[in-house]
């Protein structure tokens, strides 16, 4: 059976970028697999996090997931730390990842920048963890962004690397699932930028906390150029603005670019505005009234989570005692 494994770390608020690129593809596996959704807070460590932030924001994930539609009962929804069995398989991965494999990881090199010798050892080793996360499981399947495939190929090869030194075809082969046309959300201020958590600028982003005036108010002063909309998708390149608000709108309203352009060939930027800001607040909206039931009740968010690691427990449990085995670690 396929088992479907991804991640999602809680650092800071989610916003459309998440949701269009990862968030709503969750949503739409939920139908035909087992999955296991988590909250990757013992990554997020790798880069320093105030605790009260961190507590926050992984409610506050959490609580975004099962807004958008995470039916809780249906997958299983936790957070990272408590199911100790990661940081158990992840310190044997460490055993057997070589650190050339690490040395060509671009985000560690991105993240790091030129403070290299200043970055945490859990920064470097952060894709052993995430191995980990997968293999705990022997999950088959994980839908991730094209920034994660890097992390992926190094997760197989562990997995691989793992059966030959052992003799053993005990892990899974991992394949990546980059669902759809790959949306890639971009800034509403800059269309050559991603939209992110981290840009000064709060109208860069929609955020999924954000209400239907805010909203409306970002898409309206979202940087456009001076033309019309064009009637195909060509040239688009070389106007990233109109291409990415055209791209919002076609994932928003499950169209193709094409048919993105068709519908507004030759219109406003005002006009077509407009329909964008009808169709986010359609589906935000209510994402975002439920965030904000859920959030004014924390208690309630972290019984998800409590329930979700003793289920996500149960699958681990078993598969780390024939790793520590597999291994030679004696326990008698
Ligand atoms: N590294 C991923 C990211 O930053 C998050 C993540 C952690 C993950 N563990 C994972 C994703 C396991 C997929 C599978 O997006």
């Amino acid at each position: 059976m396929n088992r479907i494994f991804s991640g999602v770390q809680p650092t800071g608020n989610l916003h459309l970028g998440n949701y269009l690129g990862a968030i709503r593809n969750w949503v739409r596996l939920q139908r035909d697999y087992e999955c296991l959704y988590c909250v990757v807070d013992m990554h997020a460590i790798t880069v320093w996090q105030d605790p009260a932030a961190l507590r926050a924001s992984t409610r506050e994930v959490t609580a975004g997931l099962v807004a958008a539609g995470l039916d809780p009962a249906k997958n299983i929804l936790f957070n990272q730390s408590q199911v100790s069995g990661h940081a158990e398989l992840a310190w044997i991965f460490n055993c057997v990842a070589r650190l050339g494999w690490l040395n060509r990881m671009t985000q560690f090199k991105e993240k790091a920048g030129k403070q290299r010798e200043n970055a945490s050892a859990g920064l470097y080793v952060y894709p052993n963890l995430m191995a980990a996360d997968i293999l705990l499981y022997k999950a088959t399947h994980v839908p991730v962004g094209e920034d994660q495939k890097q992390h992926l190929e190094l997760a197989r090869d562990i997995a691989q690397k793992f059966n030959g030194d052992f003799g053993v075809e005990f892990f899974p082969l991992i394949e990546p699932l980059i669902l759809g046309a790959a949306t890639r959300v971009m800034s509403l201020r800059d269309g050559t930028k991603k939209m992110s958590k981290s840009d000064a600028s709060d109208y860069s982003r929609i955020n999924l906390t954000d209400d239907a005036d805010a909203i409306a108010l970002k898409i309206r002063k979202a940087k456009t150029d001076s033309g019309v909309l064009p009637e195909t998708p060509a040239g688009l390149e070389a106007r990233p603005e109109a291409d990415n608000l055209l791209g919002i709108y076609g994932a928003l309203a499950d169209k193709s670019l094409e048919d993105a352009c068709r519908e507004f060939a030759g219109a406003s930027f005002s006009v077509f505005k407009e329909k964008l800001v009808e169709r986010a607040v359609a589906e935000l909206q209510p994402i975002q009234t439920e965030m904000k039931r859920l959030l004014a009740d924390p208690a309630s968010i972290d019984s998800i989570l409590r329930s979700g690691a003793e289920r996500a427990r149960a699958i681990a449990e078993p598969i780390l005692k024939e790793v520590q085995a597999i291994v030679g670690f004696l326990r008698p």
